[in-house]
């Protein structure tokens, strides 16, 4: 299918690793064929409180459905991820935290300081009134007080949920209201690649739209920023009076974790819902395996806690492990194309996780700036977020690994909790591009999407999976109809992913994309539907469709076509206009590649739009548009083919 190299497994790895061909296949047939002990032994990577007798019972039967994990169990994950190391590993390094510039200092908290952080802070929740069930909203920096909030809440039961801190203050507003969160978390400010993120005056201007009770605010930057009166309390002030003493609430194994809200085909963003036990298990489980890790290394994953990546890879997974995970604010590009190898340089990084977006940016900028730098510390790489292409996986293999560390290519969803299909460095010969094979208790099945029905040996097709996992989403936090009707109507009785996949003749499994209306902008995922509704609030917007299309760093760019009211002209300053306008309503990460002027959309008879046109022509795949004889005016097409920047 294609010349890139495959790399059979390393007789090091094959021989050292925790997991090898060998205990692959027979952990693997394990957890399918008697999924109750396998989950069981599993489960003992925990402390419970009281254990789980009762491990499986789910079924996705649309008569039948239900999802529950290690029912009769109760357990605290903080206290997994804290005061169970504090005996052996208090003084062992639990976070360390590098700073967007080098020269900032940096942070190292050790398990015992990160406890008595992390009490305290549960302490002020507690005194603010938060009790077991409340959300609690963060729009924190990458700073380790992120950790503290998300493992103050879990101390006491509080369901977090964490809003990138890049999103803009309408987005954060609309989250806050979803799940009527009282409480938002912030800083004064945030800072990236230099650049400071004004992430109290965005609170500030969410909380117009959204009813809060209380904010509190991290001083990060020193920036000068108003206060509210009887609402807004210094994070400083908030933990005064708190000691560290604060114990752990038993939660069952069912009871909610946090909700992470994201982006899907339809609607706005949907609030992910994960629980405690069967999460905690899928974090902990696949960062040991996937990431073979051992106590004493350090290891760091580069995603945000705004994603789903910084809560299972950053957090949750690692310190559950007693793990050193670093913490980085800046950007792989500032303040040179350096940054990310230095920084493996001054920890001895040994495992390393990012998204193929970042390593594309890097690969233009040029060899010598890996090249510079000894990496002699790393043994894994990990890629995470979108589809890697076989050129910039045989760079992070061949320059940033120097041929020495095997890739793990992890694919997995906010809605999975951790990592699905991914090789594993001692039991699999790496294929460039391949995401590869199923972690244990995953089912993955290929579908034909027009029929729905199983397709078997090398083939192409939707991808399902056919049973529940441990870390599985449980519900759409308020909506649980929306959960079935997502995720489990389209093939009836299987969780289909909204992936397309390719299963090769050696059972490789290869992911091919979104093949719903979602797009995978530099790895973070975007609804169409989100990008159309903030383009036609504006006033000059009658219509919007938003496709993607293909973009050499980003993976896919945002390709909007605009159809303005009658009398406006389509003006260059209008575009502009209409670029900053979604940046503003959604967030930068937003921002569309190209804002193309339609007088009218590709639509059938009945109104709907042909979506699979305007992704042709975003594609600059025109030779074959397939049949418009539908469309009720055939003739849209010819202008919007005339007027495609491709065409200029
Ligand atoms: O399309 C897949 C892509 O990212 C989507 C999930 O996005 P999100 O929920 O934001 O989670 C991202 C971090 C796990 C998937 O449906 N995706 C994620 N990882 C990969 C991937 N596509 C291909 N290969 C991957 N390794």
């Amino acid at each position: 299918m294609h010349e890139h190299a495959i790399h059979p497994v390393s007789p090091e790895w094959a021989a050292n690793a925790k997991i090898n061909a060998e205990s692959y296949a027979l952990k693997y047939r394990a957890s399918i064929d008697d999924p109750d002990s396998f989950w069981l032994g599993e489960a003992q990577r925990l402390d419970w409180m009281r254990q789980p007798t009762k491990i499986k019972n789910a079924s996705f039967d649309p008569d039948n459905f239900h999802i529950r994990w290690f029912e009769d169990g109760t357990l605290n994950l903080a206290a997994n991820c804290l005061d169970r190391h504090l005996d052996k590993r208090g003084q062992d390094v639990a976070i360390i935290w590098e700073p967007d510039h080098p020269d900032t200092p940096n942070r190292i908290i050790t398990y015992d300081q990160l406890y008595k952080d992390v009490c305290r802070f549960a302490n002020a929740l507690k005194a603010d009134g938060v009790k077991k069930g409340d959300r609690v909203t963060i729009y924190l920096p990458m700073v380790p007080e992120a950790a503290v909030a998300m493992l103050a809440c879990a101390r006491i039961g509080a369901v977090h949920s964490i809003v990138f801190a890049g999103f803009s203050p309408d987005a954060l507003a609309q989250r806050i209201s979803d799940c009527d969160s009282q409480i938002v978390l912030t800083a004064d400010e945030g800072l990236r690649g230099g650049k400071k993120v004004p992430l109290k005056a965005n609170v500030d201007a969410a909380c117009e739209k959204a009813k809060v009770r209380t904010v509190i605010m991290l001083r990060h930057t020193g920036a000068d920023v108003p206060m509210v009166e009887g609402r807004d309390v210094d994070w400083h002030d908030a933990i005064e009076p708190h000691n560290a003493e604060c114990p752990p609430e038993e939660m069952n194994a069912e009871d909610p974790l946090f909700i992470l809200y994201t982006s899907g085909s339809t609607g706005q963003p949907k609030g992910v819902l994960h629980t405690t036990g069967g999460y905690a298990v899928w974090a902990s489980m696949t960062h040991e395996y996937v990431f073979d890790y051992r106590p004493g290394e350090v290891y760091w994953c580069a995603a945000d806690i705004g994603w789903v990546t910084g809560h299972s890879y950053v957090v949750y997974g690692p310190l559950a492990n007693g793990a050193t995970t670093l913490m980085f604010e800046g950007v792989p590009n500032y303040p040179d194309f350096s940054r990310f190898w230095q920084v493996v340089d001054k920890y001895k990084v040994e495992q390393f996780y990012t998204a193929p977006t970042a390593l594309r940016a890097l690969m233009r900028e040029g060899d010598e700036w890996v090249q510079k730098t000894s990496r002699k510390s790393l043994r894994i790489l990990g890629s995470v977020g979108e589809p890697i292409n076989p050129e910039a996986w045989d760079w992070y293999y061949n320059v940033v690994g120097d041929g020495r560390c095997p890739i793990a290519d992890t694919w997995w969803q906010t809605e999975t909790g951790g990592h699905m299909i991914t090789p594993l460095a001692g039991a699999h010969a790496l294929k460039p591009g391949a995401a590869s094979f199923p972690m244990f208790g995953v089912q993955p099945a290929l579908v034909d999407p027009t029929d729905g029905h199983i397709v078997e040996g090398a083939t192409e097709g939707a991808l399902v999976i056919l049973d529940s996992w441990p870390g599985q989403m449980r519900t759409v936090y308020g909506d649980h109809e929306r959960f079935i009707q997502t995720y489990f109507t389209q093939y009836p009785g299987k969780y289909f992913t909204g992936d397309g996949a390719r299963r090769d003749e050696d059972g490789y499994y290869w992911i091919t994309g979104r093949i719903d209306d979602v797009i995978n902008v530099s790895g973070h995922r975007m609804g169409t539907a989100e990008v159309e509704s903030a383009l036609v609030e504006h006033h000059s917007v009658a219509e919007a469709a938003v496709v993607g299309m293909p973009h050499d760093v980003k993976g896919q760019g945002i390709y909007a076509f605009v159809t303005t009211v009658a009398g406006t002209e389509d003006s260059e300053d209008l575009r502009k206009e209409l670029v900053q306008w979604v940046r503003k309503e959604i967030g930068p990460i937003a921002t569309p590649d190209v804002v193309q002027f339609a007088p009218g959309l590709p639509k059938t008879r009945s109104g709907k739009i042909m979506r699979r046109i305007l992704r042709k022509i975003a594609e600059n795949d025109t030779g074959n548009l397939g049949d418009i004889s539908t469309l009720a005016d055939p003739g849209v097409v010819d202008d919007l083919l005339a007027n495609s920047p491709h065409a200029k």
